[in-house]
C-alpha cells in the first residue's frame, strides 16, 4: 500500500555552470510550480513530489518521473505544469506529447552518462584537481561580495520598475561602465533580469531588498556589509588572538544598521522565547541589552502584567526607544543607558534575559555578569541566556562555529561557547535547574533558577 496516491521525483542535480543538467534548463522552477499548483489543487495529501539527483538523462531535462505507473517525461516547461496537474494527477490520464517510454534508449543513455561520468571524476581524481567543493567554497567571498555591494548602493531600489545601466548609475552616483559590469554579475545570480539594455529586479530582489516594500530587509543586512570588513581582519586576528581595530568601526551608519540587523533576527524568534518561557507569575523582567527591544516588546505584548527594563549603551537607547515606541508599548518598557559590565542590574525581576549577548565576553566576564543576575532576581526568578550553542567539542554546528569567529574579529574576547560551558557558569553563579530548551533554528535557550 502506498502512503501517495502519486509520488513525483523532479530532477534538481546541480552541474557545474556550462554542463547540461535539468536545474539550467528550468527543473526548479517546475519544482516550485508544481508544488504550488498541487497545493492549489488540494492535492498534498494525495501527491507527494520530491527532489532528486542526475538520472543520467540531462540532454533530455528537466526530466521527471512519476509512480506508481512509472511514467518518465522529458523536456518539461513551466507551461506544461498545469496540464500534468490536471491531466495526469486529478484524471489519472499521463501527458502523452511529454512522456519518453523508449526504454532502450533510455537506458542506453543513462548507463553511457554513467560510464562517462565515472571516467571523467577518475581523471580530475588523477590530474589532482580541486574538487568542486572546495572551489566553490574558496570563491564563494564573490557572489557575497557582489550582493553586499548592490545593497550598500541601494541598486534594486535604483533599478525600481526597470531601467538601464546609465539610469541606474546616475541614480546611485557610481560609474556607468562599473554599475553596467555588477548590474550583469547580479543577472548572472539570478538577482536581477536582462531585457535588451533594460535590468529588472527579480522577484525576490524585488520583495526583500527594495525600499518601500513590506519585507525589505536591507536596512538589517547592511550590518552584514559591515562584519565584511571585519572579517577581512580574519587571519591578523587568529594572529594577535584578538580583534584587529578598523576605520570601518567608526562609521556612522554602524550602530543603527547593527541594531536594525539584531531586530531582523530578533522579532520572530522574540515570540518563540515567550512561547517557551511563558508569562504566568512574570511581573518584572530586566532585558539585559535589549538592542531593538524585540524580546521586551513580545513580552509586552504577550501580557498586560509584564514590565519590562531594557538596559543598554547610551548610543543604543535612543534607537531602542524608536522601537518601542512603534510597537506602542512604552508604557510597559522602560530604558536604561549603562554598562552591564559595571552598573548595578537593581532586583526584584523575575526574568533576566541575555539574548544574544554572552558571545561579545570573555568567560570571565560572562561569569560575573551570571554572578550579578543572580543577585538581580527574586526568588525562583529564571536567568534566560539566548545564544548559538556549540556542540560539546566546539567543532559545530556550523553556523556556531563559525559566528564564533564572528566574535573573534568584532570583540576583544568573546566567542560562542558550549552548553556545558553555560551549565558550568549558571551553577557557579548558584543557579540551580539549570536547562536547554531548544528552539527552532540556530539559537537555543539555557534557563537557571535561583532558589
Ligand atoms: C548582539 S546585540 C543583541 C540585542 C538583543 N538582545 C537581541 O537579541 O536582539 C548586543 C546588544 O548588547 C548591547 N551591549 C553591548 N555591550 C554592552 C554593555 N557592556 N552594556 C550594555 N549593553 C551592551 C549592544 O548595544 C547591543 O544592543
Ligand atoms: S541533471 Fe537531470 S537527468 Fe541529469
Amino acid at each position: 500500500m502506498e502512503p501517495f496516491r502519486f509520488h513525483m521525483f523532479v530532477c534538481m542535480q546541480q552541474k557545474p555552470e556550462g554542463v547540461t543538467s535539468c536545474p539550467a534548463n528550468g527543473s526548479m522552477a517546475v519544482f516550485a510550480a508544481l508544488d504550488r499548483e498541487i497545493q492549489a489543487r488540494g492535492l498534498s495529501s494525495d501527491v507527494q513530489i520530491t527532489t532528486c539527483g542526475c538520472m543520467g538523462l540531462c540532454d533530455e531535462g528537466p526530466v521527471m518521473v512519476v509512480y506508481p505507473e512509472g511514467v518518465w517525461y522529458r523536456h518539461v516547461q513551466l507551461s506544461d505544469v498545469p496540464e500534468i496537474v490536471t491531466q495526469h494527477l486529478l484524471a489519472g490520464k499521463p501527458v502523452d506529447r511529454l512522456i519518453w517510454n523508449d526504454s532502450a534508449a533510455m537506458k542506453a543513455m543513462s548507463l553511457e552518462h554513467g560510464e562517462k561520468f565515472r571516467a571523467a571524476m577518475a581523471a580530475r581524481e588523477k590530474a589532482g584537481v580541486l574538487p568542486d567543493r572546495l572551489e566553490q567554497m574558496i570563491r564563494g567571498f564573490m557572489p557575497s561580495r557582489c550582493l553586499l555591494t548592490a545593497l550598500e548602493l541601494n541598486i534594486f531600489t535604483a533599478v525600481g520598475q526597470g531601467a538601464n545601466a546609465d539610469q541606474i548609475g546616475t541614480r546611485v552616483h557610481a560609474n556607468a561602465r562599473a554599475v553596467g559590469m555588477l548590474l550583469n554579475a547580479l543577472v548572472s545570480l539570478g538577482l536581477l533580469s536582462k531585457i535588451g539594455d533594460d535590468y529588472r529586479n527579480a522577484p525576490e530582489s524585488a520583495r526583500f531588498f527594495v525600499q518601500g516594500s513590506k519585507d525589505n530587509h536591507r536596512n538589517g543586512l547592511l550590518h552584514t556589509a559591515n562584519i565584511w570588513h571585519r572579517w577581512s581582519t580574519l587571519t591578523d586576528a587568529v594572529r594577535s588572538g584578538t580583534r584587529i581595530h578598523i576605520d570601518g568601526d567608526s562609521n556612522p551608519e554602524w550602530t543603527p544598521n547593527f541594531i536594525a540587523g539584531m531586530q531582523r533576527n530578533a522579532k520572530d524568534r522574540a515570540l518563540l522565547v515567550v512561547k517557551a518561557l511563558g508569562t504566568e507569575g512574570v511581573r518584572r523582567i530586566l532585558d539585559l541589552g535589549g538592542g531593538s527591544g524585540a524580546y521586551s516588546i513580545a513580552f509586552a505584548k504577550a501580557s498586560p502584567d509584564v514590565k519590562c527594563e531594557i538596559l543598554d549603551l547610551a548610543e543604543v537607547v535612543p534607537l531602542t526607544a524608536e522601537y518601542v515606541r512603534d510597537a506602542g508599548v512604552s508604557a510597559q518598557v522602560s530604558l536604561r543607558a549603562g554598562d552591564m559590565l559595571h552598573d548595578d542590574f537593581g532586583s526584584g525581576y523575575n526574568i533576566v534575559m541575555l539574548n544574544a549577548i554572552c558571545h561579545m565576553f570573555s568567560e570571565e566576564q560572562n561569569l560575573e555578569v551570571f554572578r550579578r543576575a543572580r543577585q538581580a532576581l527574586a526568588f525562583n526568578g529564571r536567568l534566560v541566556v539566548q545564544d548559538f550553542i556549540l556542540n560539546p567539542d566546539k567543532a559545530g554546528p556550523q553556523q556556531a562555529a563559525l559566528f564564533s569567529l564572528n566574535m573573534l574579529v568584532g570583540t576583544d574576547a568573546g566567542a560562542a561557547y558550549s552548553e556545558a560551558d553555560y551549565t558550568s557558569w549558571m551553577t557557579a553563579a548558584g543557579f540551580a535547574e539549570v536547562r536547554r530548551i531548544k528552539l527552532p533554528g540556530p539559537s537555543d535557550l539555557i534557563v537557571g533558577r535561583a532558589e
